[in-house]
């Protein structure tokens, strides 16, 4: 059996492992921009081969595909998605696990994701609005006296979110000056280069609460969902600084306990089942919408919000980054066999299993990473862990006659697991502290992840938001946004 793997970052370094570990002992082939050291390492010794090149051209795709002769392809990012190189593959016959580009659209363009959850009535939704232009969209930032969430309104590598809050009155004005600014930013850089989508900005209100990504399997008729992983998106430890592709996950069994032996859990299970109906509703709508199947992994990036419980706020339609560490590190079934039921679209077949153990992954990177990428690159890797403690999914990084540089990412994701949290997030932490660069180059990674505070400050948070959904819910107010006129008293808006 021969699979080619599209994509060269820790995610696609999680998926060879797992491919390769299949009974099928499939050939693996992969094609990326840049050589990932840990996934050419798999490549050779399964006796397969590995190609340079454009990922998100689709002729190009095809060709290396049918060079080799493939069983199938396994798309690991976004972009190619978004170029159609699915499609592309599938009209020539080539069976492919990766979400084509009219159902990518749940990722592609987070308006209309939005729409979509509107007109089909999906919980979770957010108010929102969408803007062409930054100047369209300033009458609203200057008047919108509340706190609101500013975001690109393309998929655009996971960067330009921000949440500005309102609460300091005396600072109205720069925090006016600031939402403009921002605005501005977003549609001038973070969407430069992207002319694929018709809206280039979207504001939406202000929620909070922890945040947890979970991936479903689908082969178009029913889902096969994941454990829930949480994601931590700032550089610096304490959730502070620039937001990043993401500096860490944890996850432990299906619905992010502390512990094996610990029922403390970040999601209850009534919450998990909620949030796969939501990913499944998700699914249904955008292939009733677009009249196509969905083949490949889609996952919610959610948050249990206090106005809705389980509430969307991204849609991935690929596996996250590093999320697909854990949870292909949990997965016990094979995912080759896994695969070939996408295809067959008999996913419904396969009972999947997943280890319960905790897993924390922490991403090692260069300093630069995330604004200045042009000085976190070219430096040389110095490697000095253990054999034996925990496992490591390279990155951004490439190999380059023998050495291994950065690449101006995340250089490397180290995997620790144990029977709770913390644990595995020490085993990370002691792999972390073995990366270095030659040069003197400095390197960060957030030893916060995963740590006794750090549990119980998710776990506290997301009580305070269940409280009150849950209160909410009770008197028939799940979702429904209120407000006091004068004169009128409480009505319901939106
Ligand atoms: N971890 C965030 C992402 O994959 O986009």
């Amino acid at each position: 059996m021969k699979v080619l793997l599209v994509g060269g970052a820790g995610r696609e370094h999680a998926i060879a492992l797992s491919l390769t570990r299949s009974v099928h002992q499939p050939r693996l082939y992969c094609l990326s921009e840049m050589i990932n050291p840990g996934i050419k390492k798999l490549v050779d010794s399964s006796g397969g081969e590995y190609f340079r090149g454009d990922i998100n051209d689709p002729e190009y795709v095809v060709n290396v595909a049918d060079k080799i002769g493939v069983d199938f392809v396994f798309v690991g990012p976004e972009e190619p998605n978004f170029h159609g190189v699915p499609d592309r593959l599938e009209e020539k016959g080539i069976p492919c696990i990766g979400a084509n580009r009219a159902v990518s659209e749940l990722e592609m363009s987070k308006a209309s994701m939005r729409d979509l959850q509107w007109k089909y009535k999906i919980p979770g939704r957010l108010w929102y609005k969408k803007f062409r232009t930054y100047e369209e969209a300033i009458p609203y930032i200057e008047e919108y006296a509340d706190s609101i969430a500013l975001k690109p309104a393309r998929q655009a590598g996971g960067k330009g979110v921000k949440v500005i809050e309102d609460f300091q009155v005396y600072l109205q004005e720069d925090k006016r000056r600031v939402k403009r600014e921002h605005a501005e930013s977003i549609v001038k850089e973070y969407m430069k280069g992207y002319e694929d989508t018709e809206y280039r900005l979207l504001i939406e209100e202000r929620v909070w609460g922890p945040e947890y990504t979970l991936h479903c399997f689908t082969d178009g008729k029913s889902v096969l969902p994941m454990p829930v992983v949480q994601d931590n998106k700032h550089a610096f430890d304490g959730d502070l600084g620039m937001e990043t592709g993401g500096m860490g996950s944890v996850s432990c069994g299906m619905n992010l306990r502390y512990g094996i032996d610990d029922e403390r859990s970040i999601i209850t299970e009534e919450e998990y089942k909620r949030s796969v109906d939501i990913v499944r509703m998700m699914i249904e709508a955008i292939q009733r919408e677009t009249n196509k199947k969905y083949h490949g992994v889609v996952a919610g990036q959610m948050m249990l919000t206090s106005v809705w419980g389980p509430t969307v706020i991204e849609m991935y339609s690929r596996l996250g980054d590093p999320e697909a560490g854990n949870v292909l590190t949990m997965l016990k079934t094979d995912l080759v066999e896994i695969c070939e039921a996408i295809i067959g679209e008999r996913l419904n077949t396969i009972k999947a299993e997943f280890d319960d153990r905790a897993v924390v992954i922490k991403a090692v990177c260069p300093e630069g990473y995330p604004n200045r990428r042009e000085l976190a690159k070219g430096h040389p890797v110095r490697i000095n862990i253990d054999s034996g403690t925990g496992s490591i999914l390279w990155a951004s990084a490439e190999l380059t006659d023998g050495k291994i540089l950065t690449g101006g990412s995340r250089i490397v994701e180290c995997v620790g697991t144990g029977s709770s949290i913390p644990e595995a997030s020490l085993v990370a932490e002691r792999l972390c502290r073995g990366f270095s660069l030659e040069d003197g180059w400095k390197v960060f990674h957030r030893s916060d992840i995963g740590s006794e505070k750090f549990m119980e400050r998710r776990i506290a948070l997301a009580n305070m938001a269940r409280e009150i959904y849950q209160y909410r819910e009770r008197k028939g107010l799940l979702g429904k946004r209120m407000m006091w006129i004068p004169g009128k008293g409480l009505i319901e808006v939106g």
